[in-house]
C-alpha cells in the first residue's frame, strides 16, 4: 500500500465519524501462492491479522511462511502435495520430513493438522488412491516424535468421490472407491481426524445455470428444498453437499467423523462459457457464507457441529492453469486491493521501496503506522483511538 494510502487511512481514522469495521472471523482461508506477484509472508500476516482470521490453509509446508506466522494466533493446516505421497509410505522418509519440514516450527508455528495429498481421487493414479498408507505412516511417525496431540492427519477431496448427492440423505461415495475409502474412514475415526471436503456448488451452477436456482447456491433468500425422507429444509446448496458427505460417510458404518470444508469459494471471473463467474456473484456468495459462519450455523443433519470452513483464496493466483475463473478465486488482489466488497475491510502494508530515498523514508514511515495500527488492533484499542481522534 503506498503512502498516500496508508495516511488516508489514517485520516479516516482520525477524523471520520464511521468506526472501521473489524469482524471477529470464525472462517478459515486457503493461501495458495500459485503466482509470481504476491505480497511477502510478513505482509500478509498483517491482512490477516487486520481482518482477525486465525485459521490458515497452506498446500505445502513453505518454511518462509510457517516462519513469519511464529508467535502468531493463527492455525494452520499444512499440505504434502500428491507427488510426495508415495515417498511417505516409508517410515524414514516420514520421520525425517517431519523432522524437517514441522517439526522446527513447533510449537511456535500453530501447525494442526497436515493433509496427505489433495484430490487424489480426481488423479487416474491408482496408487494415489491408495493415500491411505502414506496417512498412516505420516501419523505414526508424529506419535514416534511426541506430536500426535498437536498435529493430526488427513486429506483433502473433491466432492465428486459422491455417486449420489441429493437428497442429501442419499448421499453415497462412488462404488470404484468404496475400498480405499472403507480403510480412509476407520483411519479418521481412529485417530480422530476430520474428513475434508472441497465443496463449489458454484461447479453446479455453472455446469447447469438454466436449472440451478442462482439463489439456492448464493445463500440468498430462496424457497430451499426438502429432503423427502428427512423432511430437512436446505436453503441453500452447500450445506445440502455437507450432509450428504455424513450420510454418505454413515453408509460405510461410521457416524463418529466430522466432516469439514477445506475448500469453497466463487470466481470473480471466468471465460465466456463459465456461467456466473462475476464479482457480484464471488461477494454475495462469500459475503452471505462469512455472515453464516459468524452466526455459527450448522447444516440441517447436524445440528450441534458449526460449519467448518477455509475460503478459496485469500489472493487471486495468476499462474493457475486451466480456465479463467481458476486465477480468480481470490478475495483479495496481489497489492491488497479486495476484490469485491464482502463487507470486511483489510489491509496490506506497504512495500519498503529501494530507490528513490525519499520514497524510503515514507514507507518506512507508512510501515511503522501500520505496525502501531496492527498493535491497536490486536490490542482492541482501535475505538479508544479513533474517539480521542475526533474528540478535537
Ligand atoms: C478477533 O476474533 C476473536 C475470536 O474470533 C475475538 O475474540 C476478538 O474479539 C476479535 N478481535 C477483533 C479486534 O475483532
Ligand atoms: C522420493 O525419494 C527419492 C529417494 O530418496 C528422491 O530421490 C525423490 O526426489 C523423492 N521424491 C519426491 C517427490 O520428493
Amino acid at each position: 500500500m503506498s503512502y498516500m494510502a496508508a495516511s488516508s487511512l489514517l485520516l479516516l481514522l482520525f477524523f471520520s465519524g464511521s468506526p472501521i469495521q473489524i469482524l471477529g472471523l470464525g472462517v478459515g482461508i486457503n493461501y495458495g501462492q500459485i503466482a509470481n506477484n504476491l505480497p511477502s509472508p510478513s505482509r500478509v500476516a498483517y491482512l490477516l491479522k487486520s481482518l482477525n482470521i486465525s485459521r490458515m490453509k497452506l498446500y505445502d509446508a513453505d518454511p518462509n511462511v510457517l516462519v513469519t506466522f511464529s508467535h502468531t494466533n493463527v492455525d494452520f493446516i499444512i499440505g504434502l502435495g500428491n507427488e510426495y505421497l508415495p515417498n511417505m509410505t516409508d517410515p524414514i522418509k516420514a520421520r525425517i520430513w517431519l523432522q524437517q519440514r514441522v517439526q522446527p516450527h513447533l510449537p511456535q508455528t500453530r501447525i494442526t493438522c497436515i493433509t496427505m495429498g489433495n484430490e487424489v481421487f480426481k488423479t487416474y493414479d491408482h496408487q494415489l488412491w491408495s493415500n491411505l498408507p502414506a496417512m498412516q505412516t505420516v501419523y505414526n511417525a508424529l506419535v514416534d516424535l511426541g506430536l500426535d496431540k498437536q498435529v493430526t492427519v488427513t486429506s483433502a477431496h473433491s466432492l465428486d468421490i459422491l455417486s449420489i448427492s441429493f437428497p442429501p440423505s442419499a448421499g453415497s461415495f462412488r462404488q470404484d472407491l468404496s475400498e480405499y475409502l472403507h480403510g480412509i474412514l476407520n483411519f479418521h475415526a481412529e485417530v480422530k481426524s476430520p474428513f475434508l471436503i472441497n465443496a463449489y456448488p458454484y461447479f453446479a451452477y455453472k455446469d447447469n445455470p438454466n436449472e440451478v436456482p442462482l439463489d439456492y447456491v448464493l445463500f440468498q433468500p430462496n424457497q430451499g428444498t426438502v429432503d423427502p425422507i428427512t423432511n430437512l429444509k436446505y436453503d441453500n446448496m452447500l450445506y445440502a453437499q455437507v450432509d450428504a458427505v455424513y450420510s454418505a460417510i454413515k453408509a460405510m458404518g461410521h457416524t463418529d467423523i466430522k466432516v469439514q470444508i477445506s475448500e469453497t469459494g466463487w470466481p470473480s471471473r471466468g471465460d465466456d462459457d463459465e456461467a456466473g463467474a462475476t464479482p457480484e456473484n464471488a461477494g454475495l456468495y462469500n459475503g452471505n457464507l462469512l455472515k453464516r459462519i459468524e452466526e455459527k450455523q450448522s447444516t440441517p443433519a447436524k445440528p450441534n457441529v458449526p460449519v467448518n470452513v477455509y475460503v478459496f483464496a485469500l489472493f487471486n493466483e495468476n499462474l493457475k492453469p486451466g480456465p479463467a475463473s481458476e486465477r480468480n478465486y481470490g478475495l483479495y488482489y496481489p497489492n491488497g486491493t479486495p476484490v469485491y466488497n464482502i463487507g470486511v475491510q483489510g489491509y496490506l502494508p506497504g512495500m519498503v521501496y529501494t530507490s528513490p530515498s525519499t520514497k524510503i523514508a515514507l514507507s518506512v514511515v507508512s510501515n511503522v503506522l501500520f505496525i502501531v495500527i496492527a498493535y491497536l488492533i490486536s490490542a482492541g484499542k482501535l475505538v479508544d483511538l479513533k474517539m480521542e481522534g475526533s474528540s478535537d
